[in-house]
């Protein structure tokens, strides 16, 4: 488990949250890195793993998509591997997001690891999200600075950096170091030695994947029919227009959809709860019966939720994958455990698996290749 050490979360988010950039240094301490240089490129040799490698030459910056084999043709320095999601697949990648959970569950997107050469580095860019970037094993040197005019640049076309920029954080990070990096803030970082970084990167929505998303949940659901209506219609000066009146009865026609806090609750829930990488769903063959998992509860120790899974709650309706979890009211202290949290003992399940509806209802969930034991 990854602690956080000597950090007030509640100042943090006061000071600097979606404000400006800091360096929290030494805020793991005794950091011990969740994966080796080996083991992230084991997962960048796997088909289902997105991966990248960015390598500079100069001025001449070069973009490979994954999976790899094989890189010895990136040659001793220069370049960065980038493999995205690794908490879907690594379990102490989970652990090491946990770190970071005194932000909402919902905002928290996945967890990317890099593994850099000396000089390697993705060149001057900005992120559209809240990115905490932690020191691994190595050092590198980071740039950091806040909101600025910045011209973009392509230097390749899977590549989009900003021009040279002001900085008000330039130091070299060392393992269990931290940046927090806001959204449109420029950085850059470049190794001094073999360095890993872990990015948890956060998820905001804005407008457009919003309504795209809702409109989505209409067609598939059907639900919004109310249709324009004009029963006191009056005959204008200029039939060619739309008046400010009938505008205004075809914004409140579309803000109404909104208004129905079951559609708006449910689609929300189904939205937020979906990952944006894959999964690593694998439902256990053949499927349990509730006195299997009885019985397991008995003798095994450790129970976790798979990697990057995404368990949201919205007054007291759990959402798990994209879809509403049908549960009875009594399973709710289960299911707040289950939601909150990322592993579990056998103790804390067993507390609440005593009701028959809590040992069905987690039954299923293991049958779906949501929760398993460690053993
Ligand atoms: C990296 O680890 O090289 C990239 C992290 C980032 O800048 O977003
Ligand atoms: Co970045």
């Amino acid at each position: 488990m990854y602690s956080l050490n000597n950090f007030d979360p509640q100042d943090f988010l006061d000071k600097y949250w979606q404000k400006k950039p800091v360096l929290l240094k030494g805020l793991f301490e005794h950091f011990s890195d969740p994966i080796e240089p080996d083991e992230l490129a084991g997962l960048a040799a796997e088909q289902e793993v997105e991966s990248r490698v960015i390598a500079r030459n100069g001025n001449d910056w070069q973009v490979e998509h994954g999976p790899f084999d094989d890189y010895s043709e990136f040659g001793e320095n220069g370049w960065t591997l980038l493999v995205q999601a690794v908490d879907h697949w690594w379990e102490e990648g989970v652990d090491l997001v946990d770190a970071f959970r005194f932000i909402p569950n919902w905002r928290i997107d996945d967890l990317m690891v890099s593994f850099s050469t000396p000089n390697g580095g993705v060149g001057p860019h900005l992120d559209q999200y809240d990115v905490f970037i932690v020191q691994g094993q190595g050092k590198r040197h980071w740039r950091v600075g806040e909101q600025q005019v910045l011209d973009e640049k392509i230097p390749h076309p899977d590549l989009l950096q900003v021009s040279e920029f002001d900085a008000c954080i330039d130091e070299v990070l060392e393992p269990g170091d931290v940046l927090y990096i806001p959204p449109g803030c420029p950085h850059e970082g470049y190794a001094i030695e073999n360095a890993l970084n872990y990015s948890i990167g956060f998820r905001a929505p804005n407008q457009q994947d919003l309504i795209s998303s809702f409109a989505d949940y209409a067609l598939a659901k059907e639900c919004f029919k109310d249709r324009y209506t004009d029963p006191g219609l009056s005959v204008k000066a200029n039939t060619a227009e739309i008046s400010q009146s009938e505008m205004a009865k075809i914004k409140s026609l579309m803000l109404k959809t909104l208004d129905q806090d079951a559609h708006f609750n449910t689609w929300l829930g189904e939205y937020m709860s979906q990952a944006k990488h894959e999964l690593d769903i694998h439902e256990p063959e053949p499927h349990y019966e509730n006195s299997d998992v009885e019985l397991m509860l008995n003798s095994d120790e450790e129970w976790r939720k798979l990697g990057g899974l995404r368990t949201l709650l919205i007054d007291k309706q759990l959402y798990i994958n994209g879809d509403a979890v049908g549960v009875s009211t009594d399973s709710h202290s289960l299911v707040e455990l289950i939601a909150g949290q990322n592993s579990y003992t056998s103790d804390q399940l067993k507390k609440h698996t005593i009701k028959q509806e809590n040992i069905e209802l987690f039954t299923r969930l293991i049958n779906q290749g949501y929760f398993y034991s460690m053993t």
